[in-house]
């Protein structure tokens, strides 16, 4: 189980208004080897200076994350990204599709450049992962301090990405951080990952390790638009083949679980409810897509429909929200998350949504009468 807000814990964070003299401020404060948390468009990130191994190992500890789990870098220009990612058709490719998605939610991963990011940075895979976020005060952060910035999602490891400073603050209040004191995010979940790798023939292609806020088919019309790359392919790493958590050698990006709340949490469908009328709802948090499960809200502690028109983009923007909101609920002791394992296309915003309510319980399902 997570730890959540404990009065054992000393508060150590603090927040900062956005405006111009903060952000001078905590761009010094990440020179200096620092933390601080920002907001994206997707998520908070805890952001470190990327060139500085001490200072990205903090992101690690304040987090409680393993090395072999890699971060990415932030940036705000091609300067940057020029000194990150080694030369050759890796590097053109992501470029291109830079020229395309970028500003916006798309991480590409390729080859490192050792020389300037430390190589812990890619848990020495001898790869990196870089973003151009499009938030205005993740850029304005980036540029105030002049180097790239490593970040994760601000959250402890494992529990759901903030989408909120306050979300930030509880996870990680004991730790010496600053947060700036954004609004909510926009999109609600994660950026897409895309590593771009050469097979050993020689072609490019493209991996999405994480299905996120940008959905498979803008990347392959970006490709589409492009002559040399419209034969580049795509395709898409399935959950069936990630790993458990306590799985020794895991490989970067690839846990299974992933979002999870601090208290239980069930995957549910329409079917196992309605055929187990005896089921105990009295302490459970019911998460519903589409009112599919509307008929057991009065029996329940709580209820949620993150999209009422069954919006898979409107879910997925709700989705950290409610979970949040029902683990700090009084007397919901699990929560129940509705999901379909058919009806949307690999890549797709309802692929990227019951991928990451597949996670946050870790695909454990709610059976018989439970
Ligand atoms: O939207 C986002 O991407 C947010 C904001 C803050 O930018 N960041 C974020 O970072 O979600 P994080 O660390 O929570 O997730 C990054 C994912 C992880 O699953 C990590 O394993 C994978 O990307 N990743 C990063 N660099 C990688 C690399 N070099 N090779 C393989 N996977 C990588
Ligand atoms: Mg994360």
């Amino acid at each position: 189980m997570q730890e959540g807000f404990s009065t054992d814990r000393k508060i150590v964070a603090k927040k900062m208004k956005i405006e111009p003299s903060s952000l001078e401020a905590c761009g010094e404060r990440i020179r200096q080897g620092k933390l601080v948390a920002f907001p994206t468009e997707t998520v908070y990130g805890l952001g470190a200076d990327a060139t500085n191994e001490k200072a990205v190992l903090g992101i690690f500890e304040a987090k409680g994350r393993p090395l072999t789990d890699p971060v990415i870098v932030h940036i705000a220009d091609y300067g940057l990204f020029d000194k990150i990612v080694v030369d050759g058709p890796e590097k053109e490719l992501i470029r291109y599709l830079g020229s395309q998605l970028w500003p916006g939610p798309l991480t590409m991963i390729g080859p490192c450049n050792t020389d300037f990011i430390p190589s812990m940075v890619g848990s020495n895979t001898g790869t990196v992962g870089v973003r151009w976020p499009k938030n205005i005060t993740a850029q304005q952060l980036i540029l105030a301090t002049q180097r790239p910035i490593a970040a994760p999602s601000a959250n402890r490891f494992m529990h759901v990405s903030p989408t909120k400073p306050d979300h930030v603050f509880y996870d990680l209040y004991d730790k010496d951080i600053v947060i700036l004191d954004g609004e909510q995010t926009s999109f609600g979940v994660e950026s897409s990952v895309l590593r771009i790798m050469q097979t050993p023939e020689g072609k490019l292609e493209g991996v999405l390790l994480r299905s996120g806020t940008l959905e498979l088919t803008d990347i392959k019309a970006a490709l589409e638009k492009n002559e040399e790359y419209s034969s580049v392919e795509v395709k898409v790493k399935k959950k069936t083949e990630c790993v458990e958590e306590d799985q020794e050698s895991v490989a970067p990006g690839q846990l299974l679980k992933h979002y999870s709340p601090n208290i239980d949490c069930l995957l549910v469908e329409k079917s196992t409810l309605a055929e187990n009328s005896s089921i105990d709802l009295s302490h459970t948090g019911i998460i519903d897509v589409g009112a599919q499960l509307v008929s057991f809200k009065e029996q329940s502690l709580h209820y949620v429909d993150l999209s009422v028109l069954n919006n898979h983009k409107e879910s997925l923007t709700n989705l950290y929200l409610a979970l949040r909101e029902c683990e700090v609920i009084k007397g919901v002791n699990r929560i129940l998350v509705l999901y379909q394992e058919e009806g949307y296309e690999d890549g797709s915003f309802g692929y990227t949504l019951f991928d990451k309510i597949y996670r946050s319980a870790a695909g454990k399902r709610l059976e018989g009468s439970q």
